[in-house]
């Protein structure tokens, strides 16, 4: 089968990296991918915009494309699912009702009061007069939320009611588009964070083995947020019993109660979670989409063909399909940044030691990367995320950070502390289902 996988991140280079895994899937396009899997054997990228609905659909058609997995919620939430299954095209990625799960913070927020899903207390200002007012009352910390998709930047945790403040003038003055129209004001959790990835057809929900990663630029979990330096999976905090929590308490009702809504959802149902010191999950936050870098660490684990996993859920026949099945032992994934990012950064260096590292048995994920003929050069932020497994965390991340010393390029950025967290921890798989 052919399939057609939108976007160009590290993310999309693991889902085309897993679907060639397997013999019966014999091409996978890429829209509009990267220098990574423009050089993957039965891979080939398409140069056309993931807005571009229309010209998609008809390469799919004319081609004979049989499944598309969407990666990014931007196209999501612009409604592709629903323009290409109109088209008579099998679709992995939630409608455009149900990417607003992730695109309105707020829409998010009333689904989880309705459906009773553990979350922080939260309350909506259209306005920064009474938001502040709100702030002024209720004291620091608390964490400031520009309603609609900002790329990962809408959200501040204030420490201080004056950061608040300049927060929430920021989001009014349209520091953050049109996601400036609304701001969520979000009491302060404390704990760890993980991120569970879901599989579901919009009545079946599956967890994938649950993962956690390092959203700070710095050395020590400090400094600006980033997209995500590094991952690793399965996330040990997650015992089989929390797994389970999260399964009754969080996955199944957001999935009945967008079903009760008739919202078709048919993709990766991402929980970000606080567990709490008490050890009870709490949802900061969902997204309609596979996570980057949690991808990179997820789906080397999964020993099933991914095609047809994807199939089973856009053809909404998930409940009778055999069990999820994973590998033992750990991964880990370091990535490698243009020096400078999250702010400014430079393009177009060389990078080299891919097949070094690649030759030590790590996976290489390209992300912001391009070819230019021979050469492949620095075309993003993040640049590469080096995956590696192991027996144990330990294995996975000395792995991983032995590949990573194999390639170069100049201002080449990357964390050194990837997993400190469970570095001595033994992984055992955390869910049985
Ligand atoms: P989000 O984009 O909603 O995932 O938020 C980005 C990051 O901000 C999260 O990964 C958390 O580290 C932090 N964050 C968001 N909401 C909260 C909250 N209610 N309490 C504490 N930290 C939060
Ligand atoms: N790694 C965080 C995300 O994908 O949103």
């Amino acid at each position: 089968m052919k399939v057609l996988v939108i976007g160009n991140g590290g993310r999309e280079h693991a889902i085309a990296w897993k679907l060639l895994q397997s013999e019966k899937v014999q091409q996978v396009i890429c829209v509009p991918g990267n220098g990574g899997t423009a050089s993957t054997p039965r891979c080939m990228n398409l140069a056309m915009n993931a807005l571009d609905f229309e010209g998609i659909a008809r390469f799919a058609l004319v081609n004979g494309v049989e499944l598309i997995v969407v990666g990014p919620e931007v196209p999501l939430a612009a409604g592709i699912t629903d323009y290409l299954q109109n088209q008579g095209l099998r679709v992995f990625g939630p409608t455009r009702m149900g990417a607003q799960i992730e695109a309105s913070k707020a829409w998010a927020k009333a689904l989880m009061q309705e459906a009773k899903i553990p979350t922080s207390e939260a309350v909506v200002f259209t306005q920064a007069s009474p938001a502040i007012a709100y702030v002024r009352q209720q004291g620091a910390p608390i964490v400031v939320k520009a309603d609609g998709l900002a790329a990962g930047k809408g959200v501040t945790v204030a420490e201080t009611v004056e950061a608040a403040e300049v927060a929430i003038n920021d989001v009014f003055a349209g520091k953050f588009g049109e996601a400036g129209e609304r701001v969520v004001l979000e009491e302060y959790l404390v704990g760890q964070e993980i991120s569970v990835l879901a599989l579901t057809d919009g009545i079946t929900v599956r967890p994938l083995v649950p993962a956690q990663d390092h959203k700070r630029i710095g050395e020590g979990d400090t400094g600006a947020n980033t997209g995500g330096m590094g991952a690793y999976a399965p996330a040990p905090i997650a015992t089989p019993d929390l797994m389970q929590q999260i399964q009754q308490e969080i996955l199944e009702p957001a999935i009945a109660t967008l079903r009760k809504r008739q919202i078709d959802y048919r993709g990766v149902l991402y929980a970000g979670l606080m567990i709490t010191p008490s050890g009870n999950p709490k949802v900061i936050e969902f997204n309609c989409r596979f996570g980057d870098p949690e991808t990179q660490v997820v789906l080397p684990l999964l020993t099933n063909p991914l095609h047809e996993l994807l199939l089973a859920c856009a053809e909404q026949r998930l409940e009778s399909f055999p069990a999820i099945e994973w590998q033992p032992g750990a991964a880990a994934c370091v990535v490698l940044a243009a020096g400078g990012y999250p702010e400014a950064y430079k393009k177009g260096n060389s990078i080299t030691g891919i097949d070094q590292a690649e030759a030590r048995g790590a996976f290489v994920f390209h992300a912001g990367t391009q070819r230019r003929g021979q050469n492949l050069v620095t075309d993003g932020g993040r640049v590469l995320g080096v995956t590696a497994l192991g027996e144990d965390f330990e294995a996975a991340i000395a792995h991983a950070y032995g590949a990573v010393e194999q390639i170069h390029f100049d201002e080449m950025y990357y964390r050194r502390d990837i997993g400190h967290r469970v570095r001595s921890i033994k992984p055992s798989l955390n869910i049985e289902l």
